[in-house]
């Protein structure tokens, strides 16, 4: 019946809905479309994840780290005020011009992002929040017992300090006040490192030919036709459209269906070929900003990389010498900006080639997709475990890691499981000469 509505509403059987074109949300996705199951129950655990956890009777976690995106947010204020140039161009037109249906059903649309909601978290994404904190304590019931000691740290945004306290809102559903043992700190060395990496800031996000691929691709063939169809379809010239535009128009469409879980009008502007292009667009720019396409892109999350294995190394030396750890459970709040690089510095979602403008076609089946891998919500999990009755002293310590609560393979092995010995002696290198400092220091040191 709603579907039905929805269909006499759009007024064309043909008309998408946004959950069509959600796959290709990519960093604007709702942590649902690569979990489907969640938006039926948030709590639910979903399909079992064959090899994790490793068997109790032989293996048990000791330490627990997860580093998470935020939970879903408002637009920023600059796509806020983008938004709100389209919109008042399509109600000019509307009031001066001949009958254009898909013009005017945008004009009279209700613009009700106002640019103070800033990037802000949204109540979605609270809920976001206080269910992945419910499902990870269910997953990991020991380590999550109500008298560990939990270590919260968070970027200094507002929209990740909020999901911290709903993280924390959620264990406190299931454990009750009080009973729970925590730490909080602002941390943004640690969760916004590439602010604080000048070679980064310098050489990448302030300059103007590090991002030259995405700028082609805006001025590609693939994007032309789109600012061609959506401005015949708006009955609007050229001229007024570009391709920041039509993306704006795009994340209009996911933020009505991840803030408001409606279908926006917006998304009649669009099928999926469309947002496979605009997908291609928002992954070229977090491939050469934030992943592989620019070395110190990833190398800036070396103090993170180091502080991770530290962590470690501890809980590994503390558990062989019978003393408690002292880090069971870290919960580290944080952007996509903070866990792609990360992602990319281990080697994660490598593609054999580049992304480049003029390889849009050839990089359809591509790993690297931003919606898949940090959607709101989106956490990586290191997760230590003690294996009592190994056979040799390096099996004792395993690792696995999870992405969106579903095992990570390691790229040097192809295991859902690795040794700690094996990883750590796997990115040895990294242990050893990736340094902040030195690393993000605008020259090189003689
Ligand atoms: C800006 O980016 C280009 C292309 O990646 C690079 O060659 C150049 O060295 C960069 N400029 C600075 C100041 O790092």
């Amino acid at each position: 019946m709603a579907r039905l509505l929805v269909l006499l509403f759009l007024g064309s059987a043909a008309a998408l809905r946004a959950s069509d074109l959600s796959p290709y949300f990519g960093t604007k996705s709702r942590y649902e479309a690569i979990h489907p199951h969640l938006l039926a129950d948030p709590y639910s655990l979903g399909p079992s994840e064959p090899g994790f956890p490793l068997p109790a009777a032989s293996c048990v976690p000791i330490q627990a780290r997860a580093l998470i995106r935020h939970g879903t947010r408002f637009p920023t204020r600059k796509q806020i005020e983008k938004l709100g140039g389209l919109h008042e161009a399509l109600v000019r037109r509307s009031s001066s011009s001949p009958p254009c249906r898909p013009a005017e059903r945008l004009a009279g649309w209700a613009m009700w992002l106002r640019p103070e909601m800033d990037g802000r978290l949204a109540a979605r994404g609270r809920r976001d929040m206080s269910a992945l904190a419910r499902r990870l304590a269910a997953r990991l019931p020991t380590l999550f017992a109500a008298r560990n000691s939990l270590a919260f740290a968070s970027s200094s945004k507002p929209r990740c300090l909020d999901s911290a306290a709903a993280f924390r809102e959620g264990l406190r559903q299931v454990h009750g006040h009080g009973s729970l043992k925590e730490t909080f700190e602002v941390n943004d060395k640690l969760m916004r490192f590439f602010d604080h990496c000048e070679k980064f800031v310098k050489g990448v996000e302030d300059n103007s030919t590090a991002l030259r691929e995405l700028d082609a691709f805006k001025d590609g063939p693939e994007m032309k036709t789109l600012v061609d169809k959506i401005a015949r379809t708006l009955c609007l010239p050229v001229s007024e459209l570009n391709a920041d535009l039509i993306q704006v128009a795009f994340f209009t469409c996911s933020f009505g269906l991840t803030i408001k879980n409606t279908n926006s009008p917006w998304c009649s502007l669009f099928n999926t070929d469309d947002a496979k292009v605009l997908e291609y667009l928002n992954d070229l720019k977090q491939y050469w900003k934030r992943a592989y396409g620019h070395e110190i892109n990833s190398r800036s999350s070396c103090n993170l990389f180091q502080d991770i294995f530290k962590h470690l190394d501890q809980a590994v030396l503390e558990s062989k010498s019978s003393t408690p750890i002292s880090s069971p459970v870290m919960l580290q709040f944080g952007h996509a900006e903070t866990l792609l690089p990360l992602l990319a510095l281990m080697g994660f979602f490598r593609d054999t080639e580049p992304l480049k403008a003029d390889n849009f076609a050839k990089q359809e089946s591509r790993q690297f997709r931003s919606g898949r891998i940090v959607p709101y919500a989106s956490n990586l999990l290191f997760l230590l475990y003690h294996c009592e009755k190994a056979s040799s002293p390096e099996e004792k310590y395993k690792v696995q890691i999870l992405l969106n609560e579903r095992l990570l393979t390691f790229p040097h092995s192809g295991a859902k499981v690795a040794s700690y010995s094996d990883l750590r002696n796997h990115y040895k290198h990294l242990l050893d000469n990736c340094h902040f400092n030195k690393v993000c220091a605008m020259t090189k040191p003689g």
